[in-house]
């Protein structure tokens, strides 16, 4: 049985429903997980992100012994994707997570402040943002847009 939720999403109990794209996707976030460097917390993140022209950004977290200067693995795919396109536009990003020490249960949930990362980006390109998170567990919630997930957020809105 699919486990229950408390904000709007589909949840899948593996990605054999789900398109090749995303599937491929998944994959390369999974992938991240070697990738990151997470010597403190041992809690390794991975990203993918794909843009309606074709082109992929990936990203892992990266931390640093100054502790507040950890940058989580789904900001450090997207900043890579802000640095080097100009007009973008995110069909789909993909988090996942593993934790060798105890595996996860659960999918991994964006931190809050990726959150309101995700949704400066959706105000860029004028559309909401397709998030499909994932853990060990292979289930698979699929969020469209990020404000099931940060309601009433601040944003751009409040500056002008
Ligand atoms: N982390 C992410 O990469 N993304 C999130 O949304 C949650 C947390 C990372 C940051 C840190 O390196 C580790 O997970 C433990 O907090």
């Amino acid at each position: 049985m699919a486990r229950k939720y408390d904000f709007d999403c589909e949840v899948f109990e593996n990605s054999s429903t789900l398109s090749k794209e995303v599937q491929n996707l998944i994959q390369l976030a999974k992938e991240q997980l070697d990738m990151a460097y997470a010597p403190y917390s041992k809690f390794l993140v991975g990203a993918s992100l794909l843009l309606t022209n074709g082109n992929i950004y990936k990203g892992c977290n990266q931390e640093n012994a100054s502790y507040p200067l950890c940058l989580c693995a789904e900001r450090v795919a997207l900043f890579s994707m802000g640095a080097v396109e100009k007009d973008f536009e995110i069909k789909a990003l993909v988090i996942t997570a593993s934790n060798p020490a105890k595996p996860l249960q659960v999918v991994c949930m964006p931190c809050g402040a990726c959150r309101q990362v995700i949704q400066e980006f959706e105000q860029r390109q004028g559309k909401p943002i397709t998030v499909y998170l994932t853990s060990e567990n292979n289930e698979i919630v699929k969020i469209e847009g990020i404000s099931s997930i940060l309601p009433s957020s601040f944003s751009i809105q409040h500056l002008i």
